[in-house]
């Protein structure tokens, strides 16, 4: 494992050229707006970095763009990896601890995902402030390697503070209201049924999702810093009367996609 770490991490760092992102953003499905607002982008395909997982999702580009944002170096995956698509967990903590090698400090992890609080509609932007890991995967199991992390990592600051912070004041002044929420995530593939969002409801989640967790928790272990927005596409089965077209929720996620892409450009200046 700590080979092929190194392994994607060299070839990624050959590929770069002078670029040295301490910033690395994590792309949810139909994100991939900030993608586009990176500067003279050095953009690789996963399948071209040997031992790196291949993104099997449709509206998820699967690969890396490394360049500037706002003047800053950052790594962006476009395309995550989940574990719906079958990939082992392990192969989720290569990519993270490979970005670390790489030298990446913050970890800035975005989802789309469907919001179990009323008073949070479609198109809304939450900040995750903690989460509730009910996907059955977690990324740390097998033997640790102690030189990585610790063997029993802390989460009781998993999501960053100060970092939670600054991007509820950049939010502020680009004039875009953010919450705070905690995230719930399930393996997927599949959405929830109405009982299991009553149960995620009663269990204290404002969002759940099929991500981003299994990434935290990787970043975490590893000493990075990790930040995590939900974009809200839909709420939760069964809490509405009308569900909403595909369209509406389309529609609903490009535009939040638009207030987050304003606010993460101008956040990675901040930290
Ligand atoms: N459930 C799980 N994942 C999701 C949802 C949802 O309702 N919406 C977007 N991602």
């Amino acid at each position: 494992m700590k080979e092929t770490i190194n392994q994607v991490a060299q070839q990624i760092k050959a590929k770069i050229g002078g670029y040295t992102p301490k910033i690395g953003i994590i792309l949810g499905s139909g994100l991939g707006g900030v993608a586009e607002a990176i500067e003279n982008p050095v953009i690789i395909p996963y399948e071209e970095i040997e031992g790196f997982p291949r993104s099997t999702v449709s509206g998820h580009a699967g690969r890396l763009v490394v360049g500037k944002l706002n003047g800053v170096d950052v790594l962006c995956m476009q395309g995550r990896v989940h574990f719906y698509e079958g990939h082992p967990p392990a192969a989720l903590a290569l990519v993270i601890r490979s970005y670390k090698k790489l030298g990446i400090e913050k970890l800035i992890l975005t989802n789309a995902s469907g919001s179990l609080n009323i008073d949070m509609g479609p198109g809304s932007l939450m900040i995750i402030s903690d989460h509730i890991n009910l996907s059955g995967c977690n990324p740390l199991v097998g033997p640790n390697d102690e030189t990585v992390g610790p063997r029993f990592p802390d989460m009781t600051y998993a999501y960053d503070p100060e970092l939670r912070q600054k991007l509820l004041k950049t939010a502020e002044q680009e004039g875009i209201n953010m919450r705070s929420g905690v995230y719930l995530m399930t393996s997927g593939p599949n959405f929830e049924t109405p009982a299991e969002i009553r149960m995620f409801r009663i269990l204290g989640a404002d969002a759940v999702g099929m991500s981003t967790v299994s990434e935290t928790l990787c970043g975490v272990h590893c000493g990075m810093k990790v930040v995590g927005v939900s974009v809200i596409t839909n709420y939760g089965a069964g809490m509405v009367a009308d569900r909403q077209t595909h369209d509406e929720t389309i529609a609903q996620a490009n535009e939040a996609g638009k207030k987050l892409q304003r606010i993460l450009t101008r956040f990675v200046r901040e930290i």
